[in-house]
């Protein structure tokens, strides 16, 4: 079973609990299989695969994803990885504008405030 931890903190942030809500239902049907549970994707995302390419990061904080703009992730998640090489697939046919900031705000949803703070002033 999945565990979800909802931060008192997380009212201050971009999204409200239902995308959460909405995103994690996203995350279960297009990304779990790589991104892994709870979003804590390959712990050795750095090292590259014996296929060549570099496994599925964790999205859950603790990687790269929240030097990431939020226009950014949403361009990732929607192109894909095929302009660098990357095995990351593109939603663009298959999630809408929504569900992709949706399923942004579920793996945010597991970083904790000292990322999302760091994340936001590289917002502004
Ligand atoms: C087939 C496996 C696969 C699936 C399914 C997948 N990803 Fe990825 N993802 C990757 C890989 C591999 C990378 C690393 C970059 C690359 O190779 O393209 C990546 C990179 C990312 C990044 C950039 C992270 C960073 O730290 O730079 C984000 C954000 C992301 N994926 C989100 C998602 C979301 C959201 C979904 C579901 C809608 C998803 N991914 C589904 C494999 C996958």
């Amino acid at each position: 079973m999945l565990i979800y931890v909802y931060n008192s903190n997380d009212n201050e942030r971009w999204y409200k609990k239902e995308n959460v809500i909405a995103g994690k239902k996203i995350y279960l049907e297009n990304c779990i299989s790589c991104h892994k549970i709870n979003a804590q994707g390959i712990s050795k995302w750095k090292k590259i695969n014996k296929n060549g390419h570099y496994p599925p990061p964790p999205l859950n904080g603790s990687a790269h994803s929240w030097h990431h703009s939020l226009v950014s992730l949403k361009n990732i998640i929607s192109d894909g990885g095929k302009s660098y090489d990357g095995l990351m697939p593109s939603f663009k046919n298959t999630l809408n504008e929504n569900e992709i900031k949706n399923v942004i705000s579920y793996f945010q949803s597991f970083w904790n405030n000292e990322i999302y703070n760091l994340w936001q002033k590289n917002e502004k």
